[in-house]
């Protein structure tokens, strides 16, 4: 089968494409390279000895996305092209309705142009209302809390409106919890550029050294620790996940909505002592206020995806850990 991968040079995207080369599928990788570098393409081939065809390009652009479906013969479309920075997003709410809303919108146009039926998108736990208790299954009410987060509702939503409206659409929200870790080969990981906004890559960057030290935000909290608790899942356990709800959906008409997540949190600390055991020395810590907009504590009900996909997550945290600490430390700043 062969699958159009939008920001398949990405984090999430780059993982995934590896896994869907090993399952004998064929991405075809679109990415304008906004936060992400050509040269990830050389470790996708070193770990699975295929180069996939790439596109610089913008998943705005209707006639390149026409072209390229046709060309291609694309069967199916997994959609993680978009901004993802909640900050940036309450600075630039229109650049980000524009690239992940609109930019959906193209896509979706084009694979009814091009009579492409099955789509998975990249939509986010952040969709959630966060005043309701964990674990949060499928059915806890949406409430996003920033323009980021509304983003992804309005993706999820068309979607739905799309499956209604054509019986033989496949539509697959895929609703991520905190994606961290790395590939275990140590060639491909996450490379934020600037100071990165989220705590393992943060905590990554303070063992290799080009951070001083990890700011806790927030040690007041009602968690067992007092610090925050999240649902950390290993990328290539949700790139797996990818494979799942493809293998499921397609040919499946609906919209079906999935968490992927691990079912269990960990605390801030938590982290911090597993990175430290990863890296073989103690990360030196600050102990700051609560980040604005933070909550306490959630983690997902993952049982919908295990009942329906037969797909868990697998990996521990020590995993989660000791891959970021691997490709960190031998690519200290990231890609080329
Ligand atoms: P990423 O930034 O590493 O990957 C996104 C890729 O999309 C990048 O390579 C970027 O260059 C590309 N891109 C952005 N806008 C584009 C456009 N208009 N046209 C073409 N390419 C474009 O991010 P990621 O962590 O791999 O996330 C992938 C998807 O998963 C995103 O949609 C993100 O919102 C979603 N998501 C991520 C997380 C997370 O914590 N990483 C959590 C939940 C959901
Ligand atoms: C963030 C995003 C969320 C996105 C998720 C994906 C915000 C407000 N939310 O969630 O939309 O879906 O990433 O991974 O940005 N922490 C520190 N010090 C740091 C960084 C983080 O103590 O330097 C703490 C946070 O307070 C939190 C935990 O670590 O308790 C995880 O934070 P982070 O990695 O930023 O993820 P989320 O806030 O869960």
């Amino acid at each position: 089968m062969k699958i159009l991968v939008t920001g398949g040079a990405g984090y999430i995207g780059s993982h995934t494409c590896v896994q869907l080369i090993d399952k004998g599928w064929q991405p075809v990788i679109l990415d304008s390279l906004v936060n992400s570098k050509v040269s990830v393409l050389d470790r996708i081939e070193s770990i699975t000895g295929h180069r996939p065809p790439f596109i610089k390009g913008d998943v705005r652009d209707a006639d390149l996305l026409s072209k390229l479906l046709s060309e291609h013969s694309v069967e199916a479309v997994i959609h993680f092209a978009g901004l993802k920075a909640v900050g940036e997003s309450v600075a630039q709410p229109l650049r980000y309705y524009d690239n992940n809303v609109h930019g959906s919108v193209v896509l979706m146009q084009a694979m009814q142009k091009c009579a492409v039926k099955t789509l998975v998108f990249s939509s986010s736990a952040t969709v959630y209302g966060h005043a309701f208790a964990p674990p949060w299954n499928e059915q806890v009410p949406t409430a996003p809390a920033n323009p980021y987060g509304r983003s992804k509702l309005m993706v999820d939503q068309i979607m739905g409106d799309m499956a209604a409206a054509d019986a033989a659409c496949s539509m697959t929200s895929l609703r991520y919890f905190n994606p961290v870790g790395a590939h275990a080969s140590g060639l491909m990981g996450e490379d934020p550029q600037g100071t990165p906004n989220n705590l393992m890559p943060y905590l990554a960057q303070v063992a290799v050294g080009r951070l001083e030290a990890l700011q806790i935000y927030g040690t007041d909290y009602d968690t067992p620790d007092g610090t925050g608790v999240r649902d950390y899942i290993h990328v290539t356990d949700l790139a797996q996940g990818h494979i799942a709800a493809l293998a499921y959906a397609h040919g499946q008409p609906g919209h079906h909505v999935f968490n992927l997540g691990s079912g269990q949190g960990h605390s801030v600390m938590d982290m911090l002592k597993a990175f430290g055991k990863a890296c073989g020395r103690e990360l030196p810590y600050t102990l700051s206020p609560r980040r604005p907009g933070d909550v306490a504590a959630y983690w997902a009900n993952p049982q919908h995806a295990r009942n329906t996909l037969g797909w868990h997550a697998e990996k521990s945290i020590d995993d989660m850990c000791q891959d970021t600490w691997r490709w960190q430390s031998s690519n200290p700043n990231g890609y080329l």
